[in-house]
């Protein structure tokens, strides 16, 4: 059902490369949180998002992750009607929910099925050049969390699925069959920061030596028999490993680096990217590329005038990150980890 929504195609979904590139930090993680049982998603930092916006009269803002069109739905009541919002998701349910919620504001939003990582070829499609703000809320929403048949949490039983993109090929049940013990031990220590990779990866092959591992109750038993501590732990053992499954299944990193690239080209002067990242992995990716996207020249000191011609891209507006207040943790506890980082475009 979309009211009268333009959706778009999409094209291929890709599969996940799960070892291509290696993150370079912990991950606080909330892979495996769990949440009341609804089709319900608070939207993160909200009126940040308001705040820091910018919005103008008219213009374009994409919002890169649609999920339940929170975010979308916000911006669309705060602004005038000459404000568009093109969505976008991976996840062909969300893009049905939010066509729901969105439909008062058809005349004003497109959505499209597809990935952020792929922003560039989704706008030359919808035949636009440059738009006015570009919105990442970034990891999982709480439907796909409370769906036990969308496998993504250890509390529920349902299939060891975990693909945002129902279309895309690579369940977590095959990434456990494909990848080596070396290749899964890995993905378990980076994505997840869990330090008994090791020994999870031989619990898991042991148990597929008496039955494949098809479900997410399974994988979770198995994990909490090997990360057996004597004191009670903070998070449930199976965190970790599902929130490494997650990332490696959905190539999340890599997604989140291809749309930070990207959004240099498609940023209008003075539109500002925003990113909300719920753990480290995520959140240094963006600061790192802020930073970088803030230099100037990149010469080495020595060097009397500068050779690289590299300019700045970016401008950071928030040098530290914005975290939410603790009355919206109080209400929210999925926001307890979320941090907002802006910056704009510059041409200089
Ligand atoms: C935290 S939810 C967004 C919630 C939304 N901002 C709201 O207020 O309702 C994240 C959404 O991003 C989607 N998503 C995650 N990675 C994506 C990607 N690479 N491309 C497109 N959508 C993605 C997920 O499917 C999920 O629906």
């Amino acid at each position: 059902m979309n009211f009268g929504l333009r959706i778009a195609g999409k094209r291929n979904p890709d599969e996940p490369v799960a070892l291509r590139n290696r993150p370079h930090g912990p991950a606080g993680g909330f892979g495996g949180l769990q949440l009341n049982m609804s089709k319900h998603h608070e939207s993160v930092l909200a009126k940040e998002i308001l705040q820091y916006l910018n919005l103008r009269e008219g213009g374009l803002i994409v919002d890169g992750t649609l999920g339940n069109g929170g975010h979308a739905e916000l911006i669309l009541k705060n602004t005038a009607p000459g404000l568009r919002v093109l969505g976008i998701d991976r996840d062909k349910q969300a893009i049905e929910r939010a066509g729901e919620r969105l439909a008062p504001f058809r005349n004003r939003v497109t959505l499209v099925h597809g990935n952020f990582g792929d922003i560039k070829n989704i706008l030359k499609k919808a035949d636009v050049m440059n738009v006015d703000g570009l919105l990442l809320d970034l990891g999982v929403s709480s439907p796909q969390l409370d769906s036990a048949e969308r496998g993504f949490s250890f509390m529920r039983n349902g299939p060891l699925d975990m693909r945002m993109d129902s279309t895309q090929k690579t369940t977590a049940a095959d990434l456990i069959v494909k990848l080596s013990d070396e290749e899964l031990a890995l993905v378990i220590k980076e994505y997840g920061e869990e330090r008994y990779a090791k020994w999870i990866v031989r619990a898991i092959r042991k148990a597929q030596e008496q039955n494949p591992i098809t479900t997410t109750l399974q994988l979770s038993n198995i994990i909490s028999g090997v990360t057996h501590t004597p004191r009670p732990a903070k998070i449930h053992p199976a965190t970790r490993t599902f929130q490494a499954l997650r990332i490696a299944v959905n190539d999340e990193l890599e997604h989140i680096k291809s749309a930070l690239n990207d959004s240099i080209e498609i940023l209008r002067a003075s539109a500002r990217i925003m990113v909300i990242s719920f753990h480290s992995l995520e959140d240094r990716i963006v600061k790192n590329f802020f930073k970088d996207e803030e230099k100037g020249c990149i010469c080495p000191p020595r060097l009397p005038m500068c050779a690289c011609g590299h300019k700045a891209r970016l401008k950071i507006i928030t040098r530290r990150p914005i975290t939410p207040a603790s009355e919206e943790v109080q209400r929210n506890p999925r926001a307890s980890s979320s941090k907002l980082r802006v910056a704009e475009r510059v041409y200089v």
